[in-house]
């Protein structure tokens, strides 16, 4: 496992951040990959149009999960606008990992919700 992923990808999926529910969030979004069937759910409260406060669940493969605990990291304290111009290459890069075409799915699993969740949200 060590020599496939990054150090950031292991802490991230061994130590989760914001890991939970949001009693009320303003946006949440459900999202699943097709080929496995994995979901990650991603929950935002906003003050101003600025991310107060992120909390994902899921059940997905070490990439998915780290990816989604990565991003709310992210994303907290970011102006809506923000949040949306961030790129594919922008969390994949902060993933410090060379992933895998195969994987690239995998990743932008949690990008997804998020992005469809904001589009819900507008
Ligand atoms: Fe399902 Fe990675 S194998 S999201």
């Amino acid at each position: 496992m060590a020599a496939l992923y990054s150090e950031v990808i292991l802490d991230h999926f061994r130590h989760p951040r914001n890991y939970g529910s949001l009693p009320a969030p303003d946006i949440t979004y459900e999202d699943f990959n097709p080929l496995c069937g994995d979901r990650i759910r991603i929950e935002l409260k906003l003050k101003d149009k600025v991310v107060e406060v992120a909390r994902f669940r899921g059940d997905g493969c070490a990439i998915s999960m780290a990816a989604a605990s990565l991003l709310t990291e992210l994303i907290v304290g970011v102006d809506l606008n923000e949040v949306e111009a961030i790129s594919d290459d922008k969390l994949i890069s902060a993933l410090e990992s060379d992933i895998k075409p195969s994987r690239v799915q995998c990743a932008l699993l949690p990008l997804g919700a998020l992005r469809a969740g904001l589009k819900d949200y507008q």
